[in-house]
């Protein structure tokens, strides 16, 4: 399958760096092609203005939302990897999305009963996610449910990817280097998969 994978990581030494680059050997492995949209490498503008709104309704694409539309649609699944900032995705990201995954591209509201249509057609979707809180304290502020929530269903699905699957690695910043290398397992595990 081809894949887009939108990464979200100021650091290239960090640990996101480290599990994508195991989730993309996975891939490899797999037999799967893929692109990197390395949201801060190119410093991505992630800002929704009023410039973009307008040119949206009236149906004039600014340049770089349509490059990065076009890489969207190249893919057949998709794949966003990104820390746990504020119970949510970092601030580039989240408007990696405000900005290309516009009304009429990425969804629509059919006309007769006002309900949203998805308009990807992507097979699959991922979101890998690692995050400092450990896993019973995610669940318990509703961290896990929340993510899961705006990224899986608010996003993903919403936009009529198929099948779309959530994997949080949890207690990053408090593990050892045992459960590191777990977690690169298994992030290599998850593209050979794919
Ligand atoms: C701005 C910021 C906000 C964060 N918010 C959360 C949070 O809401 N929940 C959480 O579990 N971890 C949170 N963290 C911890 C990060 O998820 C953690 O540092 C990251 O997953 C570690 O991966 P890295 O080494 O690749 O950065 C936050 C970290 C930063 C820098």
């Amino acid at each position: 399958m081809k894949i887009l994978i939108v990464y979200a990581h100021p650091n290239p030494q960090s640990f996101n760096h480290a599990i994508l680059e195991a989730f993309t050997s996975g891939l490899s492995q797999g037999g799967h092609t893929y692109e990197v949209m390395d949201l801060y490498a190119v410093r991505f503008n992630p800002c929704l203005d009023g410039g973009d709104l307008a040119k949206l309704t009236a149906g004039k694409t600014p340049e770089d939302i349509r490059a990065q539309q076009e890489k969207v649609s190249r893919a057949e699944g998709i794949v966003l990897i990104h820390p746990v900032w504020w119970t949510g995705a970092p601030a580039i990201l989240k408007g990696w999305v405000d900005r290309v995954f516009s009304m009429g591209f990425a969804y629509k509201f059919d006309e007769k009963t006002g309900h949203p249509v998805g308009l990807l057609k992507h097979k699959k979707g991922l979101v890998i996610n690692t995050a400092g809180a450990g896993e019973e304290d995610a669940e318990a502020s509703g961290m896990t449910e929340t993510i899961h929530r705006a990224e899986v269903e608010g996003v993903l699905k919403f936009c009529g990817v198929r099948e779309a699957h959530h994997v949080i690695f949890y207690n990053v910043i408090m593990t050892n280097d045992e459960t590191r290398r777990r977690y690169l397992d298994e992030a290599k595990r998850l593209g050979e998969d794919f």
